[in-house]
């Protein structure tokens, strides 16, 4: 039996890149975490030089490969494509087109029925002029608009053009648990059902979201969602760890004791208040919430 997509809560997109000399790699990543998808980099079988991508010298690696359309060999992907129905492919720009490696990779790889999503960085190409050669090499895929980034892309472009295309985050949506990253720590919360949390889950499902907290009277920590959620506030005396939406658009973790109409988002997993108390600090802290 094939894996299904949804099992173990799995994303259903997969980042794929090459990146000679790393500037595709940061964006692979940022492009992962916007996605929550897994992600692999193309290797080729023997790795560029430096003398290898001077495309100054026309008979350099890069440009004979280029020049004479070759197809290099790179090592075996380790990746299970039935699981994914995306496929998120990333490259530089090479003399206006994919890498040749890119091109080994989609020649030896049945994607068919899946939708690809092109970006790249570049010196100042843009992406449109590689897109023909990805039709043409996967010509069962969907092939949507590309992207060209740089290391000063942020979360909010990505967010953007993965929506543009039609990319939701299925899997996201469909998970009810919450990843809080604060500094080198990852919390996991259990999320309640409840219309804010729909709501929550669907504003997630587009990007991780940053809050900058604050601390309020030594028992939570509180900021700003930067969207407004349904409200289904009811009396709630907090304990440590529970996560609550504040007059619709604060989000709050509570370290202490209050009681208040609130609505519940959710509480944090196996934690105890000392722990807790620890990881948030005194002052303000910056956590960013995303969907597991
Ligand atoms: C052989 C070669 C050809 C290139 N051709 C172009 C080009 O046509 N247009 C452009 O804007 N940048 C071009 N570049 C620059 C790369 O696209 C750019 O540096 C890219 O960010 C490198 O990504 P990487 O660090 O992931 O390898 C070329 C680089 C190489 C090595």
């Amino acid at each position: 039996m094939p894996t299904q997509p949804n099992e173990n809560n799995r994303s259903r997109a997969v980042v794929i890149y090459f990146s000679a000399t790393g500037n595709t790699e940061t964006l692979a990543e940022k492009i992962a975490v916007a996605a929550n998808a897994d992600s692999f980099e193309i290797l080729p079988e023997t790795a560029y030089t430096s003398a290898d991508l001077n495309y100054n010298d026309d008979n350099s690696r890069a440009n004979r490969e280029i020049n004479g359309d070759e197809r290099p060999a790179i090592q075996s992907l380790d990746v299970d494509f039935t699981q994914y129905d995306t496929v998120i492919l990333g490259y530089p720009i090479w003399w206006g087109q994919c890498p040749p490696v890119v091109r080994t990779f989609l020649a030896s790889t049945d994607l068919s029925g899946k939708t690809i999503m092109p970006f790249c960085t570049s010196g100042s190409s843009g992406i449109n002029g590689s897109l023909g050669k990805i039709r043409e090499l996967a010509p069962d895929s969907t092939v949507t608009d590309g992207f060209r980034g740089t290391g000063a892309t942020t979360e909010s472009q990505i967010a953007s053009w993965l929506t543009q295309n039609g990319f939701t985050n299925q899997t996201n949506a469909a998970s009810n648990t919450l990843k809080i990253q604060v500094g080198n720590t990852t919390l996991t919360a259990t999320l309640r059902d409840n219309s804010s949390v729909t709501a929550l889950k669907e504003f997630l499902a587009k990007s991780p979201v940053t809050i900058d907290m604050h601390d309020y009277a030594s028992m939570e920590k509180v900021g700003s969602l930067g969207t407004t959620l349904p409200r289904n506030d009811v009396q709630t005396t907090t304990t440590f760890g529970d996560l609550i939406l504040y007059q619709g658009n604060s989000f709050v973790i509570y370290y202490d004791t209050n009681t208040w109409d609130f609505t519940p988002l959710g509480k944090i997993n196996n934690i105890t208040q000392a722990e807790l108390k620890r990881i948030l600090g005194d002052g303000n802290v910056s956590v960013t919430i995303s969907l597991d």
